[in-house]
């Protein structure tokens, strides 16, 4: 072939993190045929979908099947009605967004990674370890990125004091995926300042905040005064309401912030729209009785979290996470990398964790357990763990 590629792609690490776990489990499991992996990796739901919620997606399909509900292309930016049942939902935390500042998408990943297309040339400025999409999404369009490392890895850091009056592109991730850290009120405060004092955007990815137990913790950014013009939100179903495999999410936009007008465009141009049956699931999950079907469901993960926790607690091993998140990152024994102990809890316990350096070079040491599993696997996982550590 003679037409020129984007070599930007150069730049990449050769497979996204979840596919190089993947395929290292697929691995083991064909060396192992008869051992019973338990996946406590990628942050994949395992409960099934709310009654309410499936069966709100199973009418919407028949509907669709009939002549007088049949229904071909719809608002792009959106199910009129889902958009205006999620401002209700952001209003319950005092958060005024109007319909028309909602964009429905198909989960969180794709708007995180093509809110770039409105983006020139700036520094932009991710924590690491962070979240592998923000940052391979900046390598693929030729982004000027700083990684902003944290001392070890576990808290969520203030603006850095020698770029005050740069303007930047920030991703910040609170309940943080993956330490699950989260950011106080006063905390993600600073960094509305800091972000308009300097011209900075700041990209916030919320897809976790339906975890947060503390009253402290703000859900959205949005909760933060001035933030409408200097923030954008992205949020998503998946984790909130087990919608990893349905697809669909949300990015809030304000109308007073630039970005408003460009991402309409740019939505219009790229994109029909997510799923008619997808949305009348999303719009399930936010009645009252979705919402509280989906709460018994976190309430169940958070549960795992707990055991977890408790189970690292004891162990005397030091960990972040747990509590507002879904997420426990954990220290490696000393001088164990993130992939040797990964391989050792594969190997040892059929374990299924993530390596914290997948996250960047700041998770060196450390990995990532999930809450997602059923009870009886994390249960089954907390064991087979116990018996891997103490024989080391
Ligand atoms: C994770 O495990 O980090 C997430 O499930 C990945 C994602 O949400 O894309």
């Amino acid at each position: 072939m003679k037409i020129k590629l984007n070599e930007n792609f150069k730049n990449l690490s050769k497979n996204y993190l979840f596919t190089e776990v993947a395929q290292r489990v697929e691995r083991f499991r064909r060396e192992n045929p008869k051992s019973k992996i338990i996946s406590l990796g990628i942050g994949d739901v395992s409960l099934p979908l709310p009654r309410s919620v499936s069966m709100e997606m199973a009418r919407a399909s028949i509907e669709l099947g009939k002549k007088e509900g049949f229904r071909g292309y719809g608002d792009t930016q959106g199910n009129s009605k889902l958009r205006e049942a999620i401002c209700d939902y952001y209003a319950m935390r005092g958060v005024l967004f109007l319909p028309s500042e909602i964009f429905i998408n198909d989960g969180a990943k794709s708007d995180l990674a093509n809110l770039g297309d409105l983006l020139g040339d700036n520094e932009t400025l991710i924590f690491d370890p962070v979240y592998p999409v923000y940052l391979d999404s900046s390598v693929m369009s030729g982004k000027r990125v700083t990684r902003f490392f944290e001392s070890e890895g576990f808290a969520l850091g203030s603006p850095p004091k020698d770029m005050r009056d740069k303007a930047l592109v920030i991703y910040l991730c609170s309940p943080n995926n993956p330490t699950g850290a989260v950011l106080s009120r006063a905390h993600l405060q600073l960094w509305v300042e800091f972000a308009r004092k300097s011209g900075s955007l700041i990209i916030f990815d919320a897809a976790y905040e339906s975890y947060i137990s503390e009253p402290d913790v703000p859900h959205s950014i949005f909760e933060l005064e001035g933030a409408r013009e200097c923030a954008v939100e992205v949020c998503s179903f998946s984790k909130m309401a087990g919608f990893t495999g349905v697809r669909c999410g949300w990015t809030a936009i304000a109308r007073e912030n630039p970005l408003y007008d460009m991402w309409r465009r740019r939505q219009s141009t790229k994109f029909n729209g997510a799923s008619y049956i997808s949305q009348r699931g999303a719009l399930a999950v936010l009645t009252p009785r979705g919402l509280s079907d989906c709460r018994k469901n976190i309430d169940y993960y958070m549960e795992n979290a707990r055991s977890l926790a408790k189970f690292f607690e004891g162990m005397g091993v030091r960990f972040s996470g747990g509590k507002n998140a879904p997420y426990l990152w954990v220290r490696c024994p000393d001088k164990v990398s993130s992939w040797q102990f990964f391989e050792y809890l594969l190997t040892s316990a059929a374990v299924v964790c993530t390596p914290g350096v997948g996250f960047g070079t700041g998770g060196e040491g450390y990995v990532r357990f999930s809450a997602f599993a059923s009870r009886e696997d994390t249960l089954c996982a907390i064991a087979r763990l116990e018996k891997a550590l103490r024989v080391r």
